[in-house]
């Protein structure tokens, strides 16, 4: 269990919120599970710190919305537990019919239905039953959530072939149509069910239902609340209906009224007549355990002991000693004084420090009963004349007295046998020993120690269980992580795949371009044109063979500035024209001279790339005959 105790009121605060955005107390369920699903999103927003998270909260309001959607862990499959569900189909779904008319109806609730696998799940089976019956019959379940989005998918009844793992071939083929990737269950099985939101807690139950199916939602909430949706099926289930719970959940207070029919599966039949069934809501609060419980299981400290015991002694040495023993609150020997052989026995087999069964068994009536009497009361008690016939020694009379150690506030009872013939010396309260009496109100105390012990082992129990629930709710919550984890390696997954199909096209392209390239230099180097190719920034680009015979270019100019590299012509403001056409856009045409005389027209253009983005000047150069 996480411990946030410091946080206490922030928690609040944050539930708060929640109730009253989508006004749903969170309150009813376990802190626990609170916490972490809150732990959960503050580590997704790597948070530390509460407050930070409240004031996130406060900003983006959406968080709310997110957070609620976290807090309804909707794990769930199709078949879920399929050993029960084989067992609600063989055993329990036969039976519901077997009061039924042709043509009657059987009810069905699947309450928390998540995302609808577990209602297609009780659909098919049911459809299944039908196809065996020559009778008429309509079947209805009600399946219903508190979240709507979890509704909204189990109403298309779309899933994909992963959350299909535990159908059958047989099954999958028979209620399921393929579409494209998807599966979606088919209309006479979807038309068998109504999906609705209802809240559990705080909406009225349905009526008049023949099975109950409620599973792995209790775990959630707290006992007191627990309490009241079990009274809620109580009232909706019909007389012998039943109800089917998640593996680690069990009925609570109420299981006067149900008898387990299947109890690994967690199926239950309600044996009460619809008359009594409960018409309110219980009370949501719970006592605690009973004290006396945890008194009994202090230590205790053996200086205490030794110490009492010495006290005890002493305070009866002022008077006179006979034989005796001085037991604790649980009746175990803690002491002797004087020869007690007689009455007190060592037992043979397992060793155990209980007076009661080392008391000699002529003495246990009137022993247990005297210190059942005296740790109630109080009070001292002296039993005349106890016919201790079986030994052969005679009448004896018992004393028990309690003493209290106010330092460690521990009981301890003080037991005398006073043969008849010693002198007596206690004048308490005598009362003379009447076995039969004494046996009936032994047996009776037993039967309320019996009474108090089932009810502190129901206590134990109920703990218990709740410690199992809890295990499971974060059973569940891992099985939630792990399917988030599965999802977000399926989007890597796509993505993956994505990037791969691109890089193909890519290289494709590449492919391509290269050729296109290759192409354009063979073209141009096999051309008498002149052609130079400049960016907007003067970089030699391209240039075909025959452009050396105006400037002075070799291969390793390209990637260099035009106006570094001598030109064989006379033209001066070849530079400059160039640099008037990018900035112009209009291309520019003279005539010059080269060194030989010969005639060279020079036509400077310009062009843009698609996007504009890229200017190209273009020299094309024509001798002129
Ligand atoms: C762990 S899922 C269980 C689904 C299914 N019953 C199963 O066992 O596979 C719990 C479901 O209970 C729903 N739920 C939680 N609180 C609820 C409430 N107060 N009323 C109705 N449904 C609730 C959640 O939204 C979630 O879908």
């Amino acid at each position: 269990m996480i411990e946030w105790p410091e946080e206490k009121d922030q928690i609040n605060k944050i539930l708060a919120l929640i109730k009253e955005r989508k006004g749903i107390d969170f309150v009813d369920y376990k802190r626990s599970t609170i916490i972490r699903r809150i732990k959960r999103r503050m580590d997704m927003l790597e948070m530390g710190n509460i407050l930070e998270y409240i004031n996130y909260i406060e900003e983006f309001i959406d968080e709310i919305d997110t957070l609620h959607n976290e807090i309804f862990i909707g794990v769930t499959s199709f078949f879920r537990d399929k050993e029960a569900f084989r067992a609600l189909g063989e055993n329990v779904i036969p039976k519901l019919f077997n009061d039924k008319l042709a043509g009657m109806g059987v009810r069905i609730w699947s309450a928390g239905c998540s995302t609808g696998e577990e209602a297609y799940s009780l659909a098919i089976l049911f459809s299944e039953y039908l196809e065996t019956t020559k009778e008429q019959y309509t079947v209805k379940i009600f399946a219903t959530d508190i979240n709507d989005i979890a509704l909204a998918k189990a109403s298309a009844g779309v899933y994909t072939i992963e959350s299909l793992k535990d159908v059958s071939q047989e099954r999958l083929d028979k209620y399921f149509d393929k579409k494209g990737n998807y599966y979606q269950v088919k209309k006479h099985i979807r038309e068998m069910i109504i999906f609705a939101k209802h809240n559990i807690i705080s909406h009225p139950p349905f009526s008049k239902l023949d099975l109950i199916v409620c599973r792995n939602l209790l775990i959630y909430l707290e006992n007191s609340v627990q309490k009241y949706v079990f009274s809620a099926f109580d009232f909706s289930l019909n007389s012998n209906g039943y109800l089917f719970l998640g593996s680690s959940e069990s009925l609570g207070e109420i299981s006067e009224n149900y008898k387990p029919f299947d109890f690994k599966s967690k199926i239950f039949r309600r044996v009460v007549e619809s008359s009594s069934r409960s018409k309110k809501v219980v009370d949501r609060d719970f006592g605690t355990l009973d004290s006396k419980y945890t008194s009994i299981s202090k230590n205790l400290n053996a200086n205490s002991v030794d110490r009492s015991v010495e006290k005890i002694i002493q305070s009866l040495q002022n008077e006179y000693i006979p034989k005796g023993v001085i037991v604790n609150e649980t009746y175990d020997l803690i002491h002797s004084f004087g020869d007690v052989n007689e009455f007190v026995r060592i037992p043979t087999n397992r060793i155990s420090l209980n007076l009661l069964k080392m008391i000699r068994k002529d003495l246990s009536v009137a022993v247990g009963t005297a210190l059942q009497n005296v740790f109630v009361s109080g009070k001292e008690i002296k039993y005349n004349n106890i016919n201790a016939n079986e030994s052969g020694k005679g009448i004896i009379n018992l004393i028990v007295k309690l003493y209290v150690d106010e330092i460690s506030n521990t009981r301890y009872g003080i037991l005398l046998f006073e043969e008849n013939k010693e002198r007596p010396t206690y004048n308490l309260h005598t009362q003379e020993f009447n076995l039969q009496e004494k046996s009936y109100e032994r047996i009776e105390d037993l039967e309320n120690e019996l009474k108090s012990n089932r009810e502190y082992l129901q206590a134990l129990i109920e703990e218990l269980e709740s410690s199992n629930e809890e295990l499971q709710s974060m059973n569940e919550e891992l099985v939630s992580s792990n399917e988030e984890l599965q999802n977000t390696n399926e989007e890597l997954q796509s993505v993956n795949e994505e990037i791969y199909t691109l890089n193909t096209s890519y290289n494709k392209k590449i492919e391509e371009l290269t050729e296109v390239n290759e192409d354009i230099n063979t073209i141009l180097a096999l051309s008498d044109v002149i052609l130079i190719l400049i960016d907007e920034h003067l970089k030699i680009r391209r240039f075909t063979p025959g452009a050396t015979k105006v400037i002075n270019l070799i291969k390793n100019d390209i990637g260099r500035d035009l106006a570094d590299i001598a030109i064989k012509v006379k033209y001066d403001n070849l530079i400059e024209d160039i640099k008037t056409v990018a900035k112009t856009l209009k291309s520019i045409k003279r005539t010059v001279l080269a060194d030989n005389d010969t005639k060279y027209q020079f036509n400077i253009n310009v062009y843009k790339n698609k996007n504009d983005s890229l200017k190209q000047i273009v020299i094309n150069v024509v001798e002129e005959m």
